[in-house]
């Protein structure tokens, strides 16, 4: 194929591309099969290799991601993102538009928009293709995160059009679907990864992600809501937002245009209706005059236009009646109570249980056995009660008390002096506590045992097969198979089952035995020793080389290591004091783990070119990470400290270092190096 042909064949792919998304991702109507779109897919990819020269920014190749961003760009917004006034009630509703009145005395119209609860997005468009995607931020300034962006599905990477302005900005809000966000949590449930709590966490922290890759596998969308630019090709609103979904953008079909407030109302009645039928989270509609020369007129206060406005909807709340308090054991001991309601609908879905976070709130709740509560439903998974019908209390009824024992293992609970938690101390032989030790030794950072999440852990305490890390190495074949159990999940309240058949059971002992290749410094992690995170097992040991080193080290001596605090350093030693440790740790050995680094490269450090000098890495760099740096420091022989004394040798800024640092340096005349300087001194 000579050039001009690939040119025009990665023209015609782009083109089907984007059309084959667009209808998968906008019009929810796909016409060709996931595996056909991906031939073609790859087939662009292939011929971009071939020919980088016809590679542009906005291909479809561009969606997969790859791209991983140390630091996100902060950029000036060229137009104000702006929050909106927001009111629950409907006579103020009715007083906003009075007050529209007074200034303009023609007829006007609203549109009425679903308020979608994500992330608010300005998307820049120049020559029809996108080249900037901006978070709001603080509304003047937001993060650049284009790179992101381009990967979710229904945004337009290159809009063609004929009556496209040079330049626009669309204003959009990115979301995660119901569908997306229990999936994801779900995964993570498996990974033994913390949740999100609802899907506008999700998509942000998505959204915040560094590697592109992993933002495309999120399942974010999007739904358009604004026009913004010179040019534009109506000076009305709703004739824009057509506009927009003329040239590929998801706009909501929900939006309505509205002849006056009594229309608006009646919209806000339906779309309450059909509420908790969307797939996604809103929280209200947005109310906006409809033409632009109105808006102008109308103008904005301090804070918000006067030409829009938000209507919020309670959250939904139902009442019920308290019938008894659960205690779960969480994997670190920490007690959370549960409150056990008589089933109520609330929000579409059936609601039993309600968090009561701590004994604190339990207190300034007052609870008493069989209260009538009212429980609301947030943005939040799990419902909680927000108040106590304290008049409809029988007088006879008791008083609710935390706890004092371990609901699990019996154990007199602790609470630590101004925490709000109570803890049961039996780290040991709590069976929720040694279920958390497990699921931390198995978990993907750690030794990456596939196979035995999804409450198979459970089933292998109840049958006593295992009481720690170690007896994992012990299980075998025959008392494994035939295993089963109906497990009933947490958060969803369904009901699964466990079973472990021929082929679940060999997988399970292949990933065990595997799990003997496992680095030593992702073992040392794996072992949970309180407060060592996995950069500090890193840390510790590429600097002791086996756990033995560790083992005969003293506090002072682990002290040493960058990273290694006294909380770290007091908790590796107490770890390695405690007998019962020191058996599982044992029998890990005998197993046959990783126990050592695989070469101890003693380089003798003192050839390294930071050799006995002293560091404070301070601020944000340009092209490495903080984290990098201090890895880079290390690796020539110097050392990080975290702040300035007599004894610094150099003090390593970035951008935004903080003046009192600056100014301390100065006085003790400590030379202050930039990124580059110090890349020049290890190189
Ligand atoms: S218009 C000046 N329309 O709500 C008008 N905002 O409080 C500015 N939002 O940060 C916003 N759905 O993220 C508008 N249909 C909609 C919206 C919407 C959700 C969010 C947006 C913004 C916040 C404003």
């Amino acid at each position: 194929m000579d050039k001009n042909q690939a040119r025009l064949k990665i023209e015609e792919l782009t083109h089907k591309l984007n059309k084959h998304n667009y209808n998968y991702y906008v019009l929810d109507d796909p016409v060709i099969s996931d595996y056909e779109f991906d031939q073609l897919l790859k087939e662009l990819e292939r011929l971009e290799q071939q020919f980088p020269e016809f590679t542009r920014a906005d291909s479809p190749t561009q969606r997969v991601g790859g791209q991983v961003i140390k630091k996100f760009k902060t950029v000036r917004h060229k137009y104000p993102m702006l929050s909106l006034g927001n009111t629950y009630s409907k006579e103020e509703l009715q007083d906003f538009d009075n007050r529209i009145k007074k200034t303009i005395s023609e007829s006007y119209s609203y549109v009425c928009e679903l308020k979608f609860d994500g992330i608010a997005i300005g998307l820049t468009y120049k020559n029809g293709s996108l080249t900037q995607a901006v978070t709001r931020g603080d509304g003047v300034e937001g993060d650049d995160v284009t790179h992101n962006v381009k990967t979710i599905g229904s945004i337009p990477l290159r809009v063609v059009a004929n009556d496209l302005p040079e330049e626009f900005e669309v204003r959009a809000e990115i979301f995660m679907p119901h569908k997306s966000f229990i999936q994801l949590n779900e995964e993570k449930q498996k990974n033994n990864e913390p949740l999100f709590a609802n899907p506008r966490n999700a998509a942000s922290g998505s959204l915040k992600l560094q590697d592109s890759s992993l933002v495309a596998r999120r399942n974010l969308d999007c739904f358009a809501y604004g026009l913004l630019g010179e040019n534009l090709p109506h000076q009305s609103h709703f004739e824009n937002l057509q506009k927009l979904k003329e040239w590929g953008f998801k706009v909501s079909k929900l939006t309505r245009k509205c002849e006056n407030i009594e229309e608006v109302l009646k919209y806000i009645g339906e779309v309450e209706s059909q509420r908790t039928k969307l797939p996604y989270d809103i929280d209200g509609v947005v109310i906006k005059i409809n033409d632009y020369r109105q808006q102008e007129r109308l103008g904005f206060t301090s804070k918000f236009p006067r030409w829009a406005i938000s209507y919020k909807y309670k959250a939904e709340q139902g009442v019920t009646r308290l019938t008894d308090i659960a205690y779960q054991v969480g994997r670190t001991g920490a007690i959370t109570p549960v409150a056990i309601l008589e089933p109520v609908l609330v929000a579409g879905t059936t609601v039993k249980r309600a968090s009561l976070y701590n004994a604190d709130k339990m207190e300034e709740l007052d609870l008493h056995y069989f209260d009538t509560v009212f429980v609301e439903k947030g943005g939040e998974i799990i419902p909680k009660i927000v108040e106590v019908d304290t008049g409809l209390r029988q007088s006879d009824a008791k008083k609710i008390f935390f706890v004092s024992n371990c609901p699990e293992c019996g154990t007199k609970l602790q609470r630590n002096e101004g925490e709000a938690i109570h803890y049961c101390p039996n780290t040991e032989t709590c069976p929720p506590q040694i279920q958390g030790k497990i699921e931390h030794f198995i978990s993907r950072k750690a030794m990456n045992i596939e196979g035995l999440g999804e409450g198979r852990i459970e089933v292998l305490i109840q049958n006593k097969l295992i009481e720690n890390i170690a007896d994992l190495y012990d299980l075998k074949y025959e008392q494994l198979l035939g295993l089963e159990k109906i497990i009933r999940d947490e958060i969803t309240g369904k009901e699964k089952k466990i079973s472990f058949r021929e082929k679940t059971v060999n997988n399970i002992l292949t990933a065990i035995e595997n799990s003997k290749k496992v680095t030593f410094e992702r073992v040392l992690f794996a072992l949970g020793i309180r407060h060592l995170g996995e950069t500090g097992a890193k840390k510790l040991a590429r600097h002791f080389g086996s756990l033995e080193n560790i083992m005969n080290s003293n506090y002072d001596e682990l002290l040493t290591v960058p990273e290694i605090g006294d909380r770290i350093a007091g908790s590796i030693v107490s770890f390695f004091e405690d007998n019962k440790n020191l058996q599982i740790i044992d029998k890990l050995h005998h197993a046959g783990l990783q126990f050592e680094t695989e070469s101890i490269t003693i380089t003798s450090s003192e050839n390294l070119p930071l050799a006995g000098k002293t560091f404070v890495v301070s601020g944000v760099f340009e092209k490495h990470s903080r984290d990098q740096i201090k890895q880079l420091v290390e690796e020539n022989g110097g050392k990080n400290v975290s702040s300035i004394s007599s004894k610094t040798d150099f003090v390593l800024a970035g951008e935004k270092m903080g003046p009192e640092k600056k100014k301390k340096a100065e006085q003790l005349n400590i030379p202050v190096i930039s990124e580059k300087d110090f890349i020049e001194m290890i190189s």
